[in-house]
């Protein structure tokens, strides 16, 4: 069984990717084939006229998830614009794609509520399913893994298989099944998506004193006001992080303290960021150890075997096509 699943490179990756992506792709890894990609093309259906350094975005995200323990033994690294059929197949399916379909994305339809979607109104946004699309059945994915946010993208791109394979009398491809992420999403330290535009992230690269320095200001039950305060733990950020970060046993205890006012916000969150530090500190060290070179190496190797079955698969399109 196979896994298919990319992430685009447009800057450092913070708690959130750890919690909600790379600790499922670290799970996957070892239950599935994977091929785990750097979604580039991607990044330019919005940040075409940012001038974005796409190659060295590149190099680093895939040294952040070989730091965060994606091991390039175990699966198939590469980059979406390092293996051109991504481009081809998605060449294709634009053609057999109603425009309808496109429009009706909610993605696509929230996007274009906000005047800087609504100024651009690329045609590669309009797209952006298309060529994940293109990306997943290239591969024959039979799971791909996915936040709620990304359910709409997948339906669709069961959708374009079998339009496909209504229009060409053949089954060609895998549809592909969404594999649900279960964790649940991380706020950001004040209590909106964790987004770099926000400014309330904390990142795999933050040092201790960083961590500490964020978390110190997060937003709390904001009907305590005095420590002895019984507070409500489900109501609080910090809370979330805990039970993201910190052991099972502490979670309980920290819960049961708060709710009987007798642990200190401080307190509480200053063992927080010690359990958060303790978890990215090897993370850290682990990026330090690792050079772009042999970065270069593994993405190379993982390109070469993409590009393998990626060109395999588009013979057999264009034997149908044309
Ligand atoms: N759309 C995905 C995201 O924003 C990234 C992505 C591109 C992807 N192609 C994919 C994810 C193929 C899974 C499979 O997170
Ligand atoms: Fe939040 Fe901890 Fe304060 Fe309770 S004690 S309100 S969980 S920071």
């Amino acid at each position: 069984m196979r896994v298919v699943s990319g992430m685009r490179p447009t800057g450092k990756l913070h708690l959130g990717h750890y919690i909600g992506v790379l600790e499922n792709w670290k799970k996957l890894q070892d239950e599935y084939e994977a091929f785990f990609f750097v979604a580039d093309w991607h990044a330019l259906t919005t940040k075409f006229d940012e001038h974005i350094d796409l190659k060295q975005n590149s190099v680093d995200l895939v040294k952040e998830w070989i730091a965060c323990g994606i091991n390039p033994d175990k699966c198939n690294l590469y980059i979406q614009s390092e293996v051109k059929e991504h481009a081809e197949l998605y060449l294709i399916l634009n053609m057999i794609t109603p425009v309808s379909w496109l429009e009706r994305n909610p993605t696509y339809k929230d996007a274009m509520q906000q005047a800087e979607y609504k100024k651009k109104n690329n045609a590669g946004f309009l797209t952006y399913p298309v060529l994940q699309t293109a990306d997943i059945i290239l591969y024959d994915a039979d799971v791909v893994p996915i936040g709620e946010d990304q359910k709409p993208h997948l339906e669709l791109a069961r959708e374009i298989v079998r339009h496909f394979h209504y229009l060409y009398k053949t089954e060609i491809f895998t549809e592909p099944k969404e594999l649900l992420t279960k964790n649940a999403r991380l706020p950001g330290l004040d209590g909106r998506k964790m987004s770099k535009s926000f400014g309330n992230a904390i990142y795999l690269d933050d040092s201790t004193e960083e961590i500490w320095q964020k978390l110190r200001k997060a937003k709390t039950d904001t009907s305590r006001i005095k420590k002895t305060d019984p507070g409500h733990p489900d109501e609080c950020i910090v809370f979330d992080y805990h039970k993201a970060f910190s052991p099972a046993n502490e979670v309980q205890e920290i819960k049961a303290a708060c709710e009987a006012g007798s642990i200190g916000c401080v307190e509480c969150k200053k063992r927080c960021a010690a359990n958060i530090d303790k978890i990215l500190e090897p993370v850290r060290e682990k990026k330090a150890s690792l050079n772009d070179n042999e970065i270069l190496d593994i993405i190379r190797n993982g390109n070469k075997k993409a590009k393998e079955i990626a060109k395999e698969k588009m013979q057999k399109v264009n034997k149908v096509i044309f």
